[in-house]
């Protein structure tokens, strides 16, 4: 039975989620951080999932309005500060992951504190993409390793990158049947799952029920069984 070791997810419908409600958009990622804590918990409770990825920031969506990439860079920081100790209760280690420098030096502070502070738990690995893209973290990836002599190897490559995991399974929430840059090296060979589900609708229970469906998978790699 294949095991999700690693869970991915692109977290999307917020917007649509608070307008169908006749509420400011905003109020859809103030839903969705709610969500998030509760899919944390659920994954790590969980004793067959390692990692947990989410997309919370990606390196298109400074092209909001400003006024809602505010709401978001107050709503991370106030997430990260009230979180910290469901992280410690549930002994799960944040490993953010993206292009960190573009935040405010107070972002940053705390997303180093939470990382530091939660760097001795074993449990569970929740990475918030922060800033992310998979473009650019393939080309700071190989910016990084460029001066190497060698020809540059997959394993190297892989190093190199912000999440050196591969996915067993990733799912979008919000009816959309794409990637978005998220996770593009390591998601070669995950499972894809899309559901119509608006992110501050997802539960634990749709998630059982998704990595159950997966769990029935024949993964075969590009060989033969
Ligand atoms: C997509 O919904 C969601 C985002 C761009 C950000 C994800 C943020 C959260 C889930 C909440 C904050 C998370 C943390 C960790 C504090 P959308 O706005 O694109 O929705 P739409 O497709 O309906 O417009």
């Amino acid at each position: 039975m294949n095991r999700a070791k690693h869970i991915a997810i692109i977290m999307d419908g917020n917007g649509r989620w608070a307008e169908l409600k006749g509420q400011k958009r905003v109020k859809g990622h103030e839903v969705g951080a709610k969500v998030v804590r509760a899919i944390t918990e659920f994954c790590a409770a969980d004793n067959d999932i390692e990692r947990l990825t989410l997309y919370a920031f990606s390196t298109e969506n400074w092209k909001r309005p400003r006024l809602e990439v505010e709401y978001l860079m107050k709503l991370l920081q106030k997430y990260l500060d009230s979180e910290l100790e469901t992280y410690l209760k549930n002994n799960i280690r944040f490993e953010p992951i993206g292009d960190l420098r573009a935040f405010s030096t107070s972002l940053q502070k705390t997303i180093k504190d939470v990382k530091e502070k939660t760097a001795h738990c074993d449990g569970l690995v929740q990475s918030l993409a922060l800033n992310y893209g998979a473009h650019d973290e393939i080309l700071r990836a190989i910016n990084r390793i460029k001066k190497c002599e060698d020809d540059i190897t997959q394993a190297m490559l892989s190093n190199a990158l912000d999440c050196k995991h591969d996915v067993d399974l990733l799912i979008r929430t919000g009816g959309d049947h794409r990637l978005s840059n998220f996770l593009l090296w390591q998601a070669a060979y995950a499972e894809l799952f899309f559901t119509d589900t608006l992110w501050p609708d997802f539960t634990t229970t749709e998630l059982e029920r998704i990595i159950k469906d997966f769990t029935k998978i024949e993964r075969k790699f590009g060989g033969l069984k």
